[in-house]
């Protein structure tokens, strides 16, 4: 099948290769001139495992291009994807400025019927948005002889595997109003859906609602085990055991209960920000939500507020170095939006610390955004960064961070001190090779291991 998709970012991008692999031809198009100028040439401007293949072989064989001529994707396909960006507006709500663009450009160049499918994450009533604004763009060009129709179908890829998600979706979502819409994508996602049945076809308005509640419930697994990791702390009890403890029952299960830095992304902060504000937006205070929020940037400081006691408060911490490792807010990519590092840089700084930071992947990112300042150094490797800092934070769980050689780690810093966001390593490990090791919620594995250490 022929298909257009607006917006070659994380979803987009992924969403256009994999659908090319399946034999479809697929036109991106992209307003961001040097970005599709990269993709001409087989450059992919994201970290995604995988995809730099998946897009160059697809290219090769015709199936997939890109560019920045709106007309010639808005011609080239019944089936119209917008995949742009929904960033958070001031207010938190989603800001759907450049899905409306791409509606206009729609309804503009449109000669003949269209299918117009919200990929992108937008709030409840978008898709009735859409349709309004192409029906008044046909209406002003004296063409609303012109059939289309809007379809919402959220996308759930998880950055750093979004190439495998999309391959082999969990679950498709088609929010639609009509019945050659569903027909359309039926026959699209066919390949996706031989295994057993993934498709879950509702009203527009509920598959929007899906893709919120889904984020807003990952999101609130979270909040909720760091909210118990602060008290597991405060009480002496160790999260990592009552984590296993808890995930054993089916009814949790075992995702998305680690405690850690708080969680960031493109999505989650994002997306339960707009989801409270349209809960507002129709007088209804969703508390859970909003208190989801807190808690999250609560634990956002807390791995500075760690550092700053350990040092006798933040007063302490002016002219000290500091090592960091990880930036992107998850492993396996290079996306930094709303990441925990940012929070503790950011805090460092403001109270007159230096970092200096490594991350096998994001590091690029962080130089582009804070540009050349003397108070961060990007180190080449992560034994490097440690080099005469007063102590390391780890904020991203990558691999490679799993198994260092923390002799070697001891020598390169000033003192053996590990503030760890991620709950990586063994405390009885750490303090029994000397290291002063702080981590998310372990009071009883602290005292515990002080004791028997004691003892010894
Ligand atoms: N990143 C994820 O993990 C993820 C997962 C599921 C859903 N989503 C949702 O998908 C949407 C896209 O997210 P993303 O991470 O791919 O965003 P992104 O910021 O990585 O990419 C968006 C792209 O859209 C382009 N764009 C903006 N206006 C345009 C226009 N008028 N015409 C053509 N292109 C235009 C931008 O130049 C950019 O390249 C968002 O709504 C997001 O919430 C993201």
């Amino acid at each position: 099948m022929k298909v257009t998709i607006f917006g070659s970012g994380y979803v987009g991008l992924v969403q256009g290769a994999v659908l090319a692999e399946a034999g479809n031809d697929v036109v991106c198009v992209d307003v961001d001139e040097a970005r599709v100028a990269r993709l001409q040439r087989g450059e992919v401007p994201i970290f995604e495992p995988g995809l730099e293949s998946l897009l160059r072989d697809n290219m090769r064989l015709d199936r997939l291009c890109f560019t920045t001529d709106a007309a010639v994707g808005v011609n080239h396909a019944e089936l119209q994807f917008i995949a742009v960006g929904t960033p958070p507006d001031e207010d938190g709500s989603a800001d759907l400025r450049h899905v409306l663009t791409v509606a206009r450009t729609i309804g503009n160049h449109m000669q003949k019927p269209r299918t117009i499918v919200a990929k992108s994450t937008v709030p409840v009533g978008t898709c009735d948005e859409i349709t309004r604004t192409v029906g008044q763009v046909l209406k002003d060009r004296g063409r609303d002889d012109l059939r289309f129709s809007v379809v919402s179908n959220p996308e759930f890829l998880k950055e750093g595997s979004a190439v495998s998600d999309c391959r082999r979706p969990d679950r498709i979502i088609l929010g639609v109003s009509d019945e050659h819409a569903e027909d359309l994508l039926r026959e699209l996602y066919a390949p996706f859906n031989r295994n057993h049945e993934k498709i879950i076809v509702m009203g527009v308005r509920s598959a929007e609602m899906t893709k919120y509640a889904a984020n807003a419930m990952l999101a609130t697994k979270i909040s909720f085990m760091n909210e118990i990791a602060n008290l597991a702390e405060r009480l002496g009890a160790d999260i990592e055991d009552v984590r296993q403890g808890i995930g054993s029952d089916p009814r949790i299960g075992y995702h998305f209960i680690y405690p850690g830095a708080g969680f960031g992304g493109s999505c989650f902060p994002k997306d339960v920000k707009a989801l409270e504000r349209t809960a507002a937006s129709v007088g209804y205070e969703a508390a859970l939500i909003s208190a989801v929020e807190q808690v999250n940037a609560r634990q956002k400081q807390v791995l500075f507020d760690k550092i700053a006691t350990h040092y006798g408060g933040a007063n302490e911490l002016k002219g000290r170095k500091f090592a960091l490792w990880g930036l992107s807010f998850k492993p396996n990519t290079d996306d930094i939006r709303e990441a925990p590092s940012r929070v503790l840089m950011e805090a460092l700084w403001a109270a007159g610390a230096s970092v200096t930071a490594f991350d096998p992947v994001a590091g690029p990112e962080v130089g582009r955004l804070y540009g050349r300042r003397p108070d961060l150094v990007l180190a080449e490797n992560k034994y490097d960064c440690l080099n005469g800092a007063d102590a390391l934070a780890i904020c991203t769980e990558w691999q490679e961070f799993r198994s260092p050689d923390f002799a070697e780690m001891a020598e390169r810093l000033k003192q053996p001190v590990l503030f760890d966001g991620r709950n990586m390593f063994l405390p009885k490990r750490m303090l029994g090779q000397g290291w002063t090791y702080h981590s998310i919620g372990r009071g009883a594995a602290v005292s515990k291991t002080q004791e028997s250490l004691r003892l010894a």
